[in-house]
């Protein structure tokens, strides 16, 4: 369940006639599913009663920091650990000031500096203290630091002003802090997991001048590993040559042939969580490799190259490594799902991406991918089929897909192994 079903939520009150929208903003809060905790600033209650807050939330509002009873009861630490999430709505330019310069001086500066929770700042203020270059600035710091803060409306303003400034009204901070709330857990989905990827071709040298390779652009292994490295795993990329950059937070490890991509494969996998063999492996390299540029014969008579079998990288690191989660991909230009299924057994993988090549638009080089991805479910297949798509989308969708059945399947499979 995602949004704020079952979340801490830590709301903190500061000083400002917005306040008031805070006790409709913890109802919503409450209503949403989550639990609510209010710590309001010495401002604050000049505005509003920590009654008011006391009886929406059913707990007592906690105001000071070195509060005997308080923390008799759940102490300042206890309180930064107990949040899911800190929401601060209205943040006074004060409290951003204070913030912004790292201050302990009152329990709702210590919780933001002790707590390892997201903090979520809706600012609130007057428009010329918000256009401010030093509340501005300390705006700034507080981004650097991670913290999260909604853009003030503009508007009419209690003090008669018009400009940016206000507190938004509660029903859209709630969904705001849902919406943030969702994003942050889905980047922290695939957290402690390490992917290992191949993607792009392989070039298989005949001679010290020419190879045999294929048309893969590197464009779908790409795509995967950034989609893995946004859901927050460790990513090594072994990549045959293309001209692609690495995507951000993916460690790239640049391969030509297939017996190097599986030397280089082999010594990742014992890190190795989930593999994906996306690289297109040329599946014959040549016997021998000439040390010199091979000549042309003197008459038209055909010239014979000795192919031998390549070895199958993913076949080998599934074989090796009963504890890896092994996705491979079924480039297929005719009966797709019926190959992709035998691939699927033959080579002992978890699941198979069926890609039709014989379409232009949804294969090599293409922008867009249409895919099915079959999971094996014991001795059953399940069957996803996915509409096209940019492969950067359908990468993030694969991507969760695969750390479900991961995560359902595969991790009970091993469990009694496991001891
Ligand atoms: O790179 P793009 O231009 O974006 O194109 C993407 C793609 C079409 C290359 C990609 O979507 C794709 O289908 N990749 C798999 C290509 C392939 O080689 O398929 P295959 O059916 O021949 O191989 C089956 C699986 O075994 C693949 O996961 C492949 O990586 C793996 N394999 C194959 C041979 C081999 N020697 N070693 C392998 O690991």
């Amino acid at each position: 369940m995602t949004g704020l079903h079952n979340k801490s939520i830590l709301l903190g009150v500061s000083g400002g006639i917005a306040a008031y929208k805070s006790a409709w903003l913890a109802r919503l809060l409450i209503k949403a599913g989550a639990q609510v905790r209010v710590v309001m600033t010495q401002g604050a209650s000049a505005f509003i009663q920590p009654l008011t807050f006391q009886a929406i939330t059913g707990h007592p509002v906690h105001q000071q920091l070195l509060d005997t009873d308080a923390e008799a009861g759940m102490g300042h630490i206890e309180l930064a650990r107990w949040a899911d999430a800190i929401l601060i709505a209205p943040c006074s330019a004060n409290l951003i000031a204070r913030l912004a310069q790292g201050q302990a001086n009152d329990l709702l500066t210590t919780l933001c500096l002790a707590t390892q929770a997201p903090i979520y700042l809706a600012p609130a203020m007057n428009q010329q203290m918000w256009a401010h270059p030093a509340t501005q600035a300390n705006h700034q710091t507080l981004l650097s630091y991670g913290y999260q803060l909604l853009t003030p409306e503009s508007g009419e303003q209690a003090c008669g002003d018009i400009g940016p400034g206000r507190l938004p009204e509660p029903e859209t901070l709630c969904a705001w802090l849902t919406q943030a709330l969702d994003a942050t857990q889905k980047s922290r989905l695939a957290q402690g997991l390490r992917f290992l990827i191949t993607a792009g071709p392989t070039q298989e040298a005949i001679d010290p001048v020419r190879y045999l390779s294929n048309h893969s652009s590197g464009k779908m292994g790409y795509a995967l590993a950034a989609a893995a490295a946004s859901l927050g795993a460790e990513v090594d990329l072994v990549s045959g040559p293309v001209h692609l950059p690495a995507p951000a937070g993916v460690t790239r490890h640049s391969v030509t042939c297939a017996e190097e991509m599986l030397s280089t494969c082999q010594a990742l996998q014992p890190h190795t969580q989930i593999f994906i063999a996306c690289a297109a492996v040329a599946d014959y390299r040549a016997a021998e490799v000439a040390c010199h540029k091979m000549k042309k014969g003197q008459n038209e008579e055909p010239l014979t190259l000795t192919l031998v079998r390549n070895p199958d990288i993913l076949a080998t690191l599934a074989q090796d490594n009963p504890r890896l989660y092994c996705a491979g991909f079924a480039a297929e230009t005719q009966q797709v799902e019926t190959h992709a299924e035998q691939k699927l057994r033959r080579k002992g993988l978890q699941a198979i991406i069926a890609n039709d090549v014989s379409d232009p638009q949804i294969g090599f080089g293409s922008e867009e991918n249409q895919v099915t991805l079959l999971l094996k479910k014991g001795e059953l297949t399940q069957t996803l089929t996915y509409p096209k798509m940019p492969k950067t989308q359908l990468s993030l969708v694969l991507i969760q897909q695969l750390l479900q059945h991961y995560q359902e399947t595969f991790l009970h499979e091993q469990t009694p192994d496991q001891g």
